[in-house]
């Protein structure tokens, strides 16, 4: 990440309804995309797959990263075509061949307790 030129991606684990994300690397050049989910879309990647060096930013300053307005799922490539194209990214993780970033959520899991046996049910006085 921190060796990114301008733009780079990398697959992104549990996402999409997917085990994984990935772009699709050949010669060192992404080329399409493995994705759950609409992979016309131009840069069919989560905002959890890329990254931008700020020089990118700083020579873009009219680039924006929409927190609304843009269509459901959208909001990556209408960023990030404002800044690059998808013959310029630099593929990471082993040209995109290995998952080093997961998609996760800080709500809690939903974990059921089912106690096998009345011994496994504690009460605690509080
Ligand atoms: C990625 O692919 C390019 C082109 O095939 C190759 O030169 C390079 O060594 C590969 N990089 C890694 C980390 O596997």
């Amino acid at each position: 990440m921190r060796l990114t030129r301008k733009v780079s991606v990398w697959p992104v684990g549990l996402v999409g309804g997917r085990r994984y994300e990935r772009p699709l690397v050949e010669q060192g050049r992404v080329v399409g995309w493995y994705t759950g989910w609409r992979p016309d879309r131009p840069f069919a990647i989560d905002m959890a797959g890329f990254a931008v060096n700020l020089k990118v930013i700083l020579s873009h300053p009219k680039a924006v990263f929409k927190r609304s307005g843009s269509q459901p799922g959208m909001q990556e490539s209408d960023f990030l075509k404002q800044i690059t194209t998808v013959q310029e990214l630099e593929p990471k993780a082993a040209n995109c061949t290995k998952v080093l970033v997961w998609h996760t959520r800080t709500e809690k899991a939903n974990l059921v307790f089912e106690p096998k046996h009345n011994q496994d049910v504690i009460h605690i006085e509080v």
